[in-house]
């Protein structure tokens, strides 16, 4: 880990104004809908590059929100901070997802119990082999009691975190496929990686934005219906 120094080049704040627990969405607008939806008194505590954070309560917990941007190097630098400078504990990632399995379907929920890459992000640890990003146990076995709880759809297993969301690599995706990947998203190998570095927990909680098999996709309306039950099994794990 480096020494400390905030405010970092990407979040202006200082380490308390952080909660243990951050919640990640891709899009800064997602973000600032979940602070003002569903926390209470919840504080602006970051805005480089308008990339709100918030900090509030759940249920009495504090609980932040930042969005982590799109693919592993943009997720790789704000969990990075938020674990190395800021304290954070926790951090779980709640986005979308392509499903890639004919049993996955869309709105359903998607938990990375492992997250499969196509990046050169584990490079930079020089290991004798290849690493496995797993999820944090204690979070997951969390939201799957939450998910049961609320009755949601959901999936566990292997996601896979691409590099590429438009690829030249047609045949690419079908040996994922076949190899049980449920779904496609861009950042939770990055995440999940930063976490055992930093010897921190992460998760990653998806729902099933459209199908890459079948090309179903969900409405806007959808879309917004099932990132709300994402949002509140995540609050409630990190409340639980
Ligand atoms: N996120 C949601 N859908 C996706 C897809 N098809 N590929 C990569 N990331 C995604």
């Amino acid at each position: 880990m480096s020494e400390k120094q905030y405010p970092t080049p990407h979040i202006s704040a200082a380490p308390e104004d952080f909660a243990k627990t951050v919640l990640m969405p891709g899009d800064p607008l997602r973000a600032k809908f979940v602070a003002e939806t569903y926390l209470q008194n919840p504080v602006l505590v970051n805005n480089v590059r308008g990339v709100q954070g918030y900090t509030g309560t759940y249920k009495n917990v504090r609980v932040s929100v930042m969005a982590s941007g799109m693919g592993i190097p943009s997720i790789g630098i704000y969990s990075y901070e938020l674990y190395n400078f800021f304290g954070v504990e926790n951090i779980m990632r709640i986005g979308s997802t392509g499903a890639c399995q004919d049993h996955v379907h869309v709105r359903d929920l998607v938990i990375g119990m492992g997250a499969c890459t196509n990046s050169a992000y584990a490079s930079q640890y020089q290991l004798p082999g290849a690493f496995a990003p797993i999820a944090d146990y204690t979070l997951m076995s969390a939201a799957i009691q939450k998910c049961r709880e609320a009755g949601a759809v959901y999936h566990v297993g292997n996601l896979l975190s691409s590099d590429t969301f438009y690829t030249d690599d047609a045949s690419a995706l079908s040996k994922w496929t076949r190899m049980g990947v449920l779904a496609v998203e861009m950042e939770a190998a990055g995440l999940y990686m930063n976490a055992a570095r930093a010897g921190k927990r992460a998760l990653a909680i998806c729902t099933v934005s459209d199908h890459i098999l079948t090309g179903e996709a969900t409405t806007a309306a959808e879309r917004q219906s099932s990132f709300g039950q994402m949002i509140e099994i995540a609050l409630e794990t990190a409340a639980a």
